[in-house]
């Protein structure tokens, strides 16, 4: 994380900016994400795809992270975006991604937002059901337009992942079954307005076991692609999914470099322009999650270190048993003795831990801490459970950081609620 240093005098510094600074004059709980590093990874990731010799697109999974301003930073560097809503599309072109650098995922498209994607004539929509395929194929042909259509496939490898971020085995919801691939794709060629495009696969998140999982499946899909060919079915691109991990403690984890080889060894002789939908890999490094210490006592068995964040804010550790480095943000903090703690937030329930047992030196009322990699899967899965407003997202950019996101406050809360006027004093 070359973008976060620790100083004698000023803490922990993200760029150029100390975090102690914006936690001051912004506030906590906040989101803060470094524009820099999101530049260096985009450009990693760029580098290694080119560096093999792959002629590569990288579409940035936006359901990681849909901040105006870091899809603006990742747009200036060339990305597009995978997106899996209406939602997410929108912000995408508000962002200045262009509808030809879009491509939608998703198993469950309504019939309003392939509607709004086809109209807006995206790159390519990844469909994962030959049912979607009727969807798409009727409202194309009612609309007299011609959607771009890849058929993703769930080609049955473990990714040795989550399980609740697991998504290209058999018994999950994604894609068609390789084995019915080469049929459902030859009816998408008959079908009025598609225009059969490509494969696409994904098949999961986090994954740091290495490349035999990526091999395993991109094998499957060259051969899918082989036989499609062999019938005479054009296929024009393949899209290869994201799910590069990062090393959230100190495990390893695979590089950019691994798996552009990866596509290389496997896809590399079809000559197929390929895309890739990265997400946590790009943002998650890049942001942090401050948090004030609210309190600590001392409860009968462990030292509770209670935080101003809550897992409304930052729920993988309660959703996925997720670990996340914590670093005091004060310099003289960083070098007093350290002993074990439970870091919690203030909702009301057990889940709402983010560490047990963690090594943290003394802390004291109002101290603030760096909950680390959290640039992804952070803020957008945040919520007002227990009536907490939205945190602020904060942009560092060099020397300066601007609030790219404000404080939801708390009228808002209120906002959009009504009482029927049979329940009005
Ligand atoms: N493409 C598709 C079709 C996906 O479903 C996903 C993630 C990605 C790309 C991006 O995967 P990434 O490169 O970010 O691993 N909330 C969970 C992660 C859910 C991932 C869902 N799909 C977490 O906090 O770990």
């Amino acid at each position: 994380r070359p973008h976060l240093s620790l100083h004698a005098m000023d803490g922990l510094v993200m760029e150029e900016v100390p975090l102690a600074r914006i936690a001051a004059e912004v506030g906590t709980p906040a989101w803060v994400y470094s524009a820099g590093a999101l530049r260096r990874r985009a450009r990693a990731l760029k580098d290694a795809l080119s560096g093999a010799g792959l002629d590569a697109t990288i579409h940035f999974a936006m359901k990681c992270n849909d901040n105006l301003s870091v899809l603006r930073v990742l747009a200036a560097e060339g990305l597009g975006a995978d997106v899996v809503s209406e939602g997410e599309l929108r912000i995408a072109r508000a962002a200045g991604i262009p509808a030809s650098a879009i491509v939608f995922s998703g198993v469950g498209k309504t019939v309003s937002e392939i509607t709004h994607a086809i109209e807006q004539d995206i790159f390519q929509i990844n469909a994962e059901s030959a049912e979607e395929i009727d969807m798409i194929s009727a409202i194309a042909a009612g609309l007299g337009r011609t959607a771009r259509v890849a058929l993703r496939v769930n080609p049955d490898v473990d990714a040795k992942t989550h399980a609740k971020i697991t998504t290209g085995k058999s018994e999950n919801k994604f894609g068609v079954a390789i084995s019915d691939a080469v049929a459902i794709y030859a009816r998408m060629a008959a079908l009025p307005g598609i225009e059969p495009i490509g494969i696409a696969t994904h098949i999961g998140s986090q994954i740091t076991a290495g490349m035999s999982a990526y091999r395993a499946a991109y094998a499957r899909l060259a051969e899918t692609i082989r036989e499609l060919r062999a019938r005479g079915l054009p296929v024009q691109r393949v899209d290869c999914g994201g799910g590069l991990g990062i090393p959230y403690r100190d495990e390893p984890a695979p590089s950019p470099e691994a798996l552009a080889g990866a596509i290389k060894a496997t896809l590399g002789d079809l000559g197929l322009p390929v895309m890739l939908e990265p997400g946590r890999w790009i943002a998650g490094p890049a942001g942090v999650l401050l948090a004030s210490v609210v309190l600590q006592k001392q409860g009968a068995a462990h030292r509770f270190v209670v935080v101003d964040a809550a897992m409304n804010d930052l729920v993988r550790p309660a959703m996925y048993e997720a670990w996340h480095g914590i670093v005091p943000v004060g310099a003289a903090r960083a070098a007093s003795p350290l002993s074990a703690a439970e870091v919690v937030g203030p909702v009301c329930e057990t889940g709402d831990t983010f560490a047990r047992g963690r090594m943290l030196p003394v802390l004291a009322q109002g101290d603030a801490v760096a909950f680390l990699d959290a640039g992804a899967y952070g803020a957008v899965m945040s919520s007002t459970y227990n009536a907490r407003p939205l945190a602020p997202e904060v942009l560092v950019d060099g020397a300066r950081y601007a609030v790219v996101r404000e404080r939801q406050t708390h009228d808002a809360l209120l906002h959009g609620q009504r009482v029927p006027e049979w329940l009005a004093p």
